[in-house]
This record gives structure tokens, C-alpha cells and sequence, in this order.
């Protein structure tokens, strides 16, 4: 796929490997930027960003509102009893109306076919800021993160302990553009999509493997990555999870089998002593907040690409 053409961002195979190398690039430079202390970059001056949120959220809504304005846009926040998508009104409705006032659209949705049907309909760019499917925003900014920390992300191995869900859709996806190392350990029954790891599979550009042995699974990782075990949405089943998910929790021992060198990496927001103990959130090789605020300068970047400037 030619990612040039493309008005949205929904998932990170709709990009060739060029355009996602490009976007981590740009990310980097108005990172250096913007941490010099220079404002005078607006590309995004008289442009409005409206964000549609079903979903509550710390880092998405403010690191999206706080990058646009600090590139000279202003950003609107819709709260989940605000539009109420597909509920107040037709998702083809609110996609229409949205294009008409404002420059880009960003949502966080449960249903993946919402922010398909937004794309659809709206006529300016729309970007993903998770559904219960994936999670492209936050896989650029964990690909920044791993290159600043790394040096590169292709070549590595990156080991997911944990639930197989939108985080792992993504980086599956990431998998099928960029050629690293995935292992994805999780409890059986807890597998992410089969058609998904089937596509990235068929890509033939990564070693994509599907496993129940996080011990086995994390030797020689570079990085260790975790994720809550209950997504929102999912919360209901958060106490059986915790039950069928013995064995997954991201303590030092399995820390120790991943080696010296590997990093520690979580998506944020955590359940210390549920899915990562608070000692491994705490420990010098967890990068888990410079990968928060790289959700700043990733997204950034692709708000820059799709307005095409
Ligand atoms: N990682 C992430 O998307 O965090 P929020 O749910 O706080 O936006
Ligand atoms: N898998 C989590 C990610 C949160 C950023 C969820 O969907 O709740």
C-alpha cells in the first residue's frame, strides 16, 4: 500500500514502510523542536481538530489537544455523553457535520466499524484514537520510543505478556509494514484475532509468533511490553481475568529471564500488581512515561501527514 494518498489514519498497514519510517522522523524533529523551546512552528494555525471520545482517556485526549494547540491549532473535546455517536445521531451524520467545521477529526470508539463508517462519511482526515480492534496512535509512539531508546526498531523483539487485544492488533499490523522480532504470550482463549495474525504472517516481513509461555517467550527480548488484562469495556470480567491470566503478571523474575537489556514497556493507564508489578514499573529500564509523552509527538507527526503539510 502507498500511504501518500491516504486522508486517514486508521490502521498502520494502510502505510508502506517509507511513510511510517517518514512519520517517526518528522515526530522526532518537532520533538527536538518543541523541546528547544521554539513556538514558532504553526502548521496547524486556523485549523480545528474535533475528538470524538466514547471511551474515557488521560494521554490521547491531552496529548493530541496539547500538541495541535502547541502547533497552532485548537482542538475540541466531545466526552462520551456529549454527541453520543450512533446513539444521539447516525455516525454518517456526526461525520458529515464534524467535516464541515473543522479540519481533522479524531475519535476513540468502541466498535472498529465506527471510526470505518466516520472515515467513510467525512470528507477531511480521521484519525484512530483506539477501538476495541487497534490502537495505530499508540504503536507509532512505542516505534519512537524503541528507536530513540534502541536505535531502531527493525531487528528487535519485541515480547507482549498479556491479553491479545487492540494493543496487539496493532503492533501485528506494525509487524506487517516494519520487519522485527513479535512474540505475543498470552493464556489460551486470550489469542488476538486469527485473521490479523494471519495477515501479518502472509506480509512475510516479521518473525510473528503466538505463544502461552511468557518465560520461554521472553528470552533475549529487547523489550517487554504489557498491557492491562481488562480493557474498557471488558472491565465486568476484570475479576475472572485475573484468575485465567495467573502466570502473565510482568514481575522481576520474568524481568531476569528477559536479561539485562531489555526494556520495560506498558501503554498506560496500569494496574500496578495486577498485569506489572510496581517494582518492574519502577525499575531503570522502564521507559513507560518518555513512551507516554512520545503519544504527543508521534500523533503530531501524523496529524501533520494527513493535513498533507
Ligand atoms: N495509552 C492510552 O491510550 O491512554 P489513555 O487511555 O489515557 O488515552
Ligand atoms: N487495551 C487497553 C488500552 C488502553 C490504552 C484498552 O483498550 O482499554
Amino acid at each position: 500500500v502507498n500511504g501518500t494518498e491516504l486522508k486517514d489514519f486508521l490502521h498502520i498497514s494502510d502505510f508502506d514502510k517509507a511513510t511510517i519510517l517518514k512519520i517517526l522522523d518528522r515526530a522526532a524533529e518537532v520533538k527536538a523542536l518543541l523541546k528547544s523551546g521554539d513556538r514558532t512552528f504553526l502548521p496547524f494555525k486556523g485549523k480545528t481538530m474535533a475528538m470524538i471520545f466514547a471511551k474515557p482517556s488521560m494521554r490521547t485526549r491531552v496529548s493530541f489537544e496539547t500538541g495541535f494547540f502547541l502547533l497552532g491549532g485548537h482542538a475540541i473535546y466531545l466526552g462520551p455523553d456529549d454527541i453520543q455517536m450512533g446513539k444521539r445521531e447516525e455516525t454518517r451524520d456526526v461525520a458529515r457535520v464534524l467535516s464541515r467545521y473543522n479540519d481533522v477529526i479524531m475519535a476513540r470508539v468502541f466498535a472498529h466499524q465506527d471510526i470505518l463508517d466516520l472515515a467513510k462519511y467525512s470528507t477531511v482526515p480521521v484519525i484512530n484514537g483506539l477501538t476495541d480492534f487497534n490502537h495505530p496512535c499508540q504503536i507509532m509512539a512505542d516505534a519512537l520510543t524503541i528507536i530513540e531508546h534502541i536505535g531502531q526498531l527493525e531487528g528487535t523483539k519485541v515480547v507482549y505478556v498479556g491479553d491479545g487485544n487492540n494493543i496487539v492488533h496493532s503492533w501485528l499490523l506494525m509487524a506487517s509494514v516494519i520487519p522485527f522480532h513479535f512474540v505475543c504470550a498470552c493464556p489460551k482463549g486470550f489469542e488476538p484475532d486469527a485473521k490479523t495474525v494471519e495477515m501479518a504472517r502472509q506480509a512475510g516481513i516479521s518473525k510473528i509468533e503466538i505463544t502461552n509461555d511468557p518465560k520461554e517467550a521472553v528470552r533475549g527480548a529487547d523489550v517487554v511490553y504489557s498491557d492491562v488484562w481488562a480493557s474498557m469495556g471488558q472491565k465486568e470480567e476484570a475479576a475472572q481475568r485475573r484468575k485465567l491470566f495467573e502466570g502473565f503478571q510482568v514481575d522481576e523474575d520474568l524481568m531476569k529471564l528477559a536479561g539485562p537489556n531489555a526494556y520495560f514497556m506498558h501503554c498506560l493507564p496500569a494496574e500496578r500488581g495486577v498485569e506489572v508489578t510496581d517494582g518492574v514499573i519502577e525499575a531503570p529500564n522502564s521507559i513507560v512515561f518518555p513512551q507516554a509523552e512520545n503519544r504527543m509527538h508521534a500523533q503530531n507527526a501524523i496529524m501533520l501527514h494527513v493535513l498533507g503539510l
